[in-house]
């Protein structure tokens, strides 16, 4: 039984936080809700109570007669602080609807009522499911308050599209149904409270661990309208993506030309070209645990790139290429220490594993995940994947075709070990020495 505690802000949205409590308690979980002064000219907190069978606080300064405690918990014999109390205690806050203005109170700080006072005391993970007008929710405020929030790890389930509650209005903004709000939040909880059922799904070391993903295939512009490419479609990068995300790690995915829709609750910055891409992992990377670097990134670029389209009565063009940089080798020499890099490579045939064995020593890797291109039917541009992965401990386990999603799950299984306590002596070892020095692209 995990803590759940749920923040209700003003919005007609209300009534399915009603659904969303009661599914949350349905699951298992224990449930005590907060409500903004304007939530309750929407939904009364006596439904809530209702439902939560427990007390619901709405202002910093109301005692709450159950002294912090959620349902099934007996009281304390002291009264701990109201609004710091319930937050703390928290396995995962959950506020759902955000209108606008909490939205924009979160993003900057402010702790102006119970809600906003609490998240901003949170040390557990914080979802926030927005619900708006679609003017709103496209304006660029909201937009940079939600990226303000995501860049601090909060978890973002965006709203839906459809009929708005103002008449004849019709867009994005509505709040996501509550059985999304539980399947966000599930794998946030899968591991709390002391009963909590280990499962199968169970989300092992990924809790909390963030995960920096790099997909698709980086194009090196030629002209204004040509680039240089390969056939990476992203899939296999966001399959890891969605299976990191739904094991409850706190997802980032640089994205190259991918056209995919984003796995929930991840957040994408796109790039296009290798140094783009370079730019985005080198921002991102401090504050990653592990990266995935699942993208195709083109070893060479055109020298000078022509400012308009080139024209073909001058000719063949004579192309000049100059070598990109090793992003993955350069971030594996700066690393700190309980950061973990994994190199994607894609090799033909028989010297497949031998090529990644010296590709995992020379860029300095905790794992390389092979797929043999020769292969029919896998790797490029293909629903389905088959992959080897190797570790610098030696390991070597092979995954058979499968769907990409299995794969990904497959992969992540392999990868579990990377966190084993044990593994510090190996921190150290691979600080010391430094990753081998690689031979150039
Ligand atoms: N990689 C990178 N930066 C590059 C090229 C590759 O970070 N400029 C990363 C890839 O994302 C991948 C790993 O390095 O995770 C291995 O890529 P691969 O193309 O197989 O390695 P290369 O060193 O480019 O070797 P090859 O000569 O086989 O292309």
């Amino acid at each position: 039984m995990a803590r759940l505690l749920i923040g209700v802000s003003g919005g007609i949205a209300a009534y399915k936080a009603l659904e969303t409590a009661r599914l949350a308690i349905k699951a298992g979980h224990s449930v005590r809700v907060v409500q903004t002064e304007a939530s309750t000219r929407f939904v009364g907190p006596a439904s809530f109570s209702a439902i939560t069978g427990a007390p619901v606080l709405c202002d910093a300064f109301d005692d709450d007669p159950l002294r912090g405690a959620y349902p099934g918990e007996p009281a304390r014999d002291w009264a701990p602080i109201t609004h710091l109390a319930l937050v703390q205690r928290a396995d995962l806050f959950l506020i759902a609807p955000a209108s606008a203005n909490t939205l924009a109170k979160l993003a900057h700080g402010l702790a102006d009522n119970l809600l906003t006072t609490a998240a901003l005391a949170a040390t557990c993970p914080v979802v926030v499911a927005p619900a708006m007008n679609h003017h709103m929710w496209r304006h660029p405020a909201t937009r940079a308050n939600l990226e303000l929030l995501r860049a601090r790890g909060v978890i973002i389930v965006e709203p839906g599209e459809g009929d708005l509650a103002s008449r004849g209005e019709h867009g994005a903004g509505r709040l996501a149904e509550p059985a999304e709000l539980i399947a966000a939040c599930a794998p946030l909880l899968a591991g709390a409270g002391e009963s909590a059922p280990v499962t199968a799904t169970s989300p092992g070391p990924w809790l909390g661990r963030r995960v920096l993903v790099t997909a698709g295939g980086t194009r090196e512009p030629i002209d204004s309208v040509r680039f240089i490419g390969n056939r990476s479609s992203g899939r296999m990068g966001y399959a890891l993506a969605a299976e990191a995300r739904r094991r409850g790690a706190e997802v980032t995915i640089v994205s190259a030309n991918v056209s995919l829709p984003a796995p929930p609750g991840t957040r994408v910055l796109p790039v296009g070209t290798a140094a783009e891409l370079q730019a985005a992992c080198e921002a991102e990377f401090d504050r990653t645990d592990l990266l995935l670097m699942a993208a195709a990134v083109a070893d060479f670029r055109p020298t000078a790139v022509a400012a308009t389209k080139l024209k073909k009565d001058h000719g063949p063009p004579q192309l000049a290429l100059e070598a990109t940089t090793d992003v993955l080798a350069t971030l594996a020499a700066r690393r700190h220490p309980g950061q973990r890099l994994v190199g994607f490579a894609a090799e033909h045939g028989d010297g497949a594993v031998a090529y990644g064995r010296e590709k995992l020593s020379r860029k300095g890797l905790d794992a390389i995940v092979i797929n043999d291109i020769a292969a029919p039917g896998i790797g490029f541009d293909t629903p389905d994947n088959a992959v080897t992965i190797l570790t610098a401990a030696g390991g070597e386990h092979r995954v058979a075709r499968a769907a990409k999603a299995q794969v990904a799950a497959a992969v992540l299984d392999a990868l579990a070990p990377l966190w084993d306590p044990s593994d510090k002596e190996r921190d150290d070892r691979t600080l010391r020495a430094g990753p081998a020095r690689t031979a150039g692209v």
